[in-house]
């Protein structure tokens, strides 16, 4: 109301002012009008009078000339009425004459415009007309009309005039008043989008606000000055470690509360004859997330997949973890047989893995798949929203195998923070469009309030496949998604590993373990070794590195015998067809070259440990070796590359490493290969084998120095200092809405008074 006072009262004074400027105008006007008319009537009634008048005055009949005057003043305008026949005669008259009149003081006013007096009565006017005969001035004629009725009209007027601009300004107001409240809102709405980061970009269902336009860069200008100064920056924490991470949830978080949700849980224990055995699992994942994990405290919520998992927890199915020093709380989601043959084995793993990896492994989807896979994801949302102890928790949601969790999350906590890392490739638009459930995928993310890849480009295949799928807005300058009226924010954050590594993993020497390396394998202490470790999946190129292998020792057959490449090979996945075949074609390739150069050498060209390894077992190999090849055919990030830098503190060994990894946009310093590339890979292993050692010195220092910047702290940092910038956003954002709907309350009060 304040608001519209503030646009009626000046228009009210302005149109009092213009209505007393206006009233004497009118007057004026009126008066004149009337004087004019009544000359006219003062010409017609002596056009009348003149010929009878003059006759008379011409036979000396004054009897006939009192008789017209007489019949003059019978009209009720008329006051009187006089006949001078010159100026020193009597005035012949009839009716009431103003007193004093004489017919020498009329020669001034004949056939002149009528002369207002004033009387007791009122205004008269008096007009004086000749009147003659065939040219002969017979005498003046005088009329004196009445012209109180001219104050009245013109009182009435008046009136007229004042109720006219008291409509005027009521109508005016109202019309005001309704624009001002109209364009407010319009101007609110604008103004909330923009703060949402919506820029001018409006959902069909509201009105577009164009004179907003001009000041939404302002504007976005404005926020992200405020926001980078109150918002601590990437590079205020040089060092990320876990206290810097503690610090930013701490003090931008208000110490709230992280949930991770995975498929793949950190520890898995399994029954054994001598008792329960605990075990870390070989994924990327789980390397990442564990010490984020013991540094933020939380519950990780993730499938329960070991067979004496359900006999170690609570009866909330919770249990402490890392085992003897727990730091945080694994809560495990139970799946039956089904589920998990459908959910993991079947959509995600023969769908979803294949459809984003491009790795020519076809994609295959199920409708009964997908049912589990919608099936499961609701398991995991519940069981998140039970664990929640907060209206708002961050969750933090890992993976391809949870993309429908975001939006079921959305619809029962409004507030939550839910940031979804999204681990592998995501593909082009026309690749994905073979998924016949996309849009429901891309849905279920767009639940998120920040969507992370690991490299721009898979952040672009996804904000384009978007574009292409949905009825959303897509932002391009903020790498936003506006869709079901929230926003997504779409970002790269590259993953990586704990920096410093745990002492456990570096308490050997790198000598101790070359020799126990060599020891355990039948190898001679000055044997040259390579190391790759992997899950044995089809998209980690282990064919073509073993091919590659084989091709060093054809070009540069002095390596026979001197050089053995080991390849750790996780089991992973196994039940599904594709792997099966792929894990049984590696071990023939195997066999078939360690049988070519048998002959050669009694020492073997490749060894295959295909078994689970402990993390202490795999930095053994690590440190063990003098090359380390990743030749995967596409890979999110891959962090074997970054754990064997890591391992190296010698700051010796060489890194061979795929270009379609995404760890290559940032260890440039390793040999870059195309793994299709056999001759370019062969080359690459000997160059390595060959580097000296000032070279090896030279890259590995330059990549640990890399990870070290970007370990696994700072990916995590930067996602949680991006949440609370997002989450004071959304307050005052809050604050405008809860205000509007005050706003809306009282008035509604006020209506129901
Ligand atoms: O690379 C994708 C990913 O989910 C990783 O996050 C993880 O390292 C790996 O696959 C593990 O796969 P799984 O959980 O199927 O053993």
């Amino acid at each position: 109301m304040r608001l519209s006072l503030r646009f009626i009262l000046p228009l009210l004074v302005v149109l009092a002012v213009f209505a007393y400027a206006v009233l004497p105008v009118v007057d004026g006007l009126t008066v004149r009008w009337f004087m004019r008319d009544l000359d006219i009537r003062a010409n017609l009634i002596a056009n009348t009078v003149r010929e009878p008048i003059a006759q008379s005055i011409r036979i000396g009949n004054t009897e006939r000339v009192l008789q017209a005057l007489t019949r003059i003043t019978e009209d009720e305008r008329v006051y009187g009425v006089a006949f001078c026949e010159s100026p020193l005669a009597t005035p012949l008259a009839a009716g009431t004459l103003p007193p004093g009149l004489r017919c020498a003081d009329l020669s001034a006013f004949t056939d002149q415009p009528g002369h207002i007096l004033t009387s007791e009565q009122g205004p008269l006017m008096m007009s004086v007309r000749a009147i003659a005969e065939d040219n002969r001035a017979a005498g003046d004629l005088v009329l004196i009309h009445d012209m109180s009725f001219v104050t009245r009209r013109s009182e009435e007027t008046r009136r007229y005039v004042f109720a006219l601009f008291v409509g005027l300004g009521v109508i005016v107001s109202l019309l005001t008043v309704v624009i001002a409240q109209l364009s407010w809102r319009g101007w609110e709405q604008g103004m909330r989008a923009l703060l949402r980061g919506e820029g001018l970009l409006r959902a069909a269902n509201q009105p577009d606000v164009p004179e907003f336009r001009p000041l939404a860069r302002d504007l976005r200008e404005l926020i992200r000055d405020i926001e980078s100064e109150r918002r601590p920056r990437d590079e205020d924490h040089f060092a990320w470690s876990p206290e810097a991470l503690r610090a930013v949830l701490h003090n931008e978080l208000r110490g709230q509360e992280v949930i991770v949700v995975s498929n793949r849980e950190p520890y898995i224990h399994m029954r054994r004859e001598d008792g329960i055995e605990v075990r870390r699992p070989a994924s990327g994942l789980v390397t990442a997330l564990e010490p984020i994990m013991r540094a933020c405290s939380g519950t990780w919520i993730a499938h329960g997949s070991g067979s004496a998992d359900r006999d170690v927890v609570d009866r909330h199915n919770r249990i402490d973890v890392p085992p003897g020093r727990p730091g945080y709380r694994l809560r495990r989601v139970w799946l039956t047989k089904e589920e998990e043959a459908g959910y993991y084995y079947g959509f995600a793993n023969e769908g979803l893995w294949p459809l984003c990896h491009i790795a020519h492994v076809r994609p295959t989807f199920r409708t009964a798949d997908w049912t589990q896979y919608v099936r499961v994801n609701r398991h995991f949302a519940d069981a998140v929203v039970r664990e929640a102890t907060s209206p708002d928790p961050i969750v933090l949601v890992q993976d391809y195998h949870l993309a429908l969790l975001p939006r079921m999350v959305r619809e029962a906590l409004p507030a939550a923070t839910i940031i979804t890392f999204w681990h592998i490739p995501w593909p082009n638009p026309e690749a994905f469009a073979i998924c016949p459930w996309r849009e429901e995928l891309l849905d279920g993310m767009l639940g998120s309030s920040i969507l992370g890849f690991h490299t721009q480009f898979h952040c672009n295949n996804f904000v384009d496949t978007v574009d292409r799928q949905l009825e959303a807005l897509v932002d391009r300058e903020t790498f936003s998604v506006s869709y079901r009226r929230e926003l997504t924010a779409v970002k790269r954050y590259p993953i990586s590993i704990e920096w410093p590594l745990s002492a456990d993993l570096t308490a050997t020497s790198v000598e101790e373990c070359r020799s126990a390396v060599r020891r355990r394998h039948g190898l001679p202490d000055n044997q040259a070794i390579g190391v790759g470790v992997d899950r044995f999946d089809y998209t980690k190129g282990i064919e073509e590195r073993l091919r590659a292998v084989e091709h060093l020792f054809e070009q540069s057959p002095e390596w026979i015998g001197r050089f053995t490449f080991i390849q750790i090979a996780a089991p992973t996945r196994s039940g599904i067809e594709e792997y099966d075949i792929y894990q049984t074609r590696v071990r023939t390739l195997v066999d078939r070259i360690n049988a070519r150069f048998a002959a050669t050498s009694s020492l073997p060209a490749i060894i295959l440990l295909s078994a689970h390894h402990e993390p202490e077992a795999v930095h053994q190999y690590y440190r063990a070796a003098e090359v380390c090849m990743v030749s995967s055919l596409h890979d999110g990030m891959n962090l074997v590359a970054k754990e064997f830098v890591a391992s190296r503190d010698d700051e010796r060994g060489v890194l061979v490493l795929s270009q379609f990894t995404g760890a290559a946009r940032e260890l440039a310093e390793a040999i870059i290969v195309n793994p299709y590339d056999t001759d370019q890979c062969a080359a690459a292993l000997r160059a390595a084998l060959e580097m000296p050692e000032r070279e090896q010195r030279a890259r590995m220092r330059l990549m640990r120095g890399l990870v070290a910047e970007f370990n696994v702290f700072r990916w995590a940092g930067r996602m949680l200092i991006d949440a609370a910038g997002m989450r004071k956003r959304r307050r005052l954002l809050d604050r405008l809405v809860t205000s509007d709907a005050r706003k809306e309350q009282v008035s509604l009060v006020d209506q129901n008074a």
